[in-house]
């Protein structure tokens, strides 16, 4: 994949945090949503890319969500592309940190292509690479880590979400004396942490969204972090509700008609073959990775978290926009 793209790249998840920026704070995830949907829509489709979603948020007909297998940009590169144009909607919607948008592209057939479901996922920076295996239970996991960075049990530090689902887990680790920091949303960012150099995070564990785990795998892919993943239908993460049942049943319809299986452990290869991507995160609100969207008057700054596979490289941009030059189209999802 041209390196040059990954500037464009950076200017659409820039575009998706502005135009999500626009409703922060204003109690309306759908509408924050639908405003990056939108800006990331009309961004791609301005790249010199012969772009496909392989995974993002729901199936054709959830529109107007990016959608799996939508194609996008002005011919050129084959790229895959996995997408959450809103990575934390519900921080969005109520100014809590954390929430960015972010986008990973790699060369075509490069990303595992999966429905929009659950995952669960267990993420490692480089110094524990090859000692994760979601096949073992997750205390024998920590084990593995812990000695592969030369560390006590009580000196680990993990990552999680504070969900309910993940309440006996966060309990068991925090009784063996474990550091867990419990993040109310937003995987992606609390994942990529394991690989920063000035973050104390060990691993990151969770049950989250499948877009998000392929986001996550490419990030891992570049930055020689490690990841395993294994799809679960809704039922196995929620209540057995009739609904949930049938959700989950569609589910799994769709993982073999996609020739990927539920509850198969998938490691990081499986999920993204090729360190040939690009990552771009930028933050709308402030965050442990990013800061947010700042306003004043006509001027808005953003910081950017662009990464390089090919030649590892990780830079942050800030980059200041002037309300009056914006692009007419996208200005009017900003405004
Ligand atoms: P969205 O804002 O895109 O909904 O994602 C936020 C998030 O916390 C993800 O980081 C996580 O993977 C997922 O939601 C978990 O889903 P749920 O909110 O259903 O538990």
């Amino acid at each position: 994949m041209k390196p040059e793209l990954s500037i464009a790249f950076s200017q659409v998840t820039e575009g998706a945090a502005l135009a999500g920026y626009k409703w922060l704070g204003r109690g309306d995830k759908n509408s924050a949503d639908k405003s990056a949907v939108e800006a990331m829509r009309y961004l791609l489709n301005n790249t010199s890319i012969d772009g496909k979603i392989v995974i993002g948020e729901g199936e054709i007909d959830d529109a107007p969500m990016l959608y799996i297998g939508e194609e996008l940009g002005l011919g050129g590169s084959a790229v895959d592309i996995a997408v959450d144009p809103i990575e934390g909607t519900r921080m969005t919607a109520m100014g809590q940190s954390n929430a960015i948008a972010v986008l990973a592209a790699g060369e075509k057939g490069s990303f595992l292509e999966a429905p929009d479901m659950y995952m669960e996922k267990l993420v490692v920076g480089p110094k524990a690479k090859g000692c994760i295996d979601l096949h073992l239970p997750l205390q024998e996991n920590l084990h593995n880590v812990a000695k592969a960075l030369n560390k006590e049990l009580e000196e680990l530090v993990v990552v999680t979400l504070a969900k309910p689902r993940h309440e006996t887990v966060i309990r068991e680790m925090q009784q063996q004396g474990i550091r867990v920091y419990a993040f109310p949303d937003g995987d992606v960012a609390a994942s990529i942490l394991t690989c920063m150099p000035d973050s104390d995070i060990d691993l990151m564990y969770c049950v989250g969204g499948a877009p998000e785990g392929i986001v996550t795998a490419a990030v891992m892919k570049a930055l020689d972090g490690d990841m395993h993943g294994r799809l679960l239908p809704r039922h196995q993460v929620k209540e057995q509700s009739d609904d949930n049942i049938r959700h989950g049943n569609i589910e799994i319809k769709r993982c073999i008609e996609m020739g990927v299986e539920p509850n198969q452990v998938l490691a990081l290869n499986d999920m993204v073959k090729s360190d040939n991507v690009i990552f771009s995160a930028t933050g709308i609100t402030k965050g442990d990775l990013l800061d947010g969207v700042y306003r004043d008057g006509d001027l808005i700054t953003t910081e950017t978290l662009l990464i390089q596979g090919k030649n590892r490289t990780i830079r942050k941009i800030k980059s200041t926009h002037d309300i009056k030059h914006l692009d007419a189209s996208l200005a009017e999802l900003v405004c």
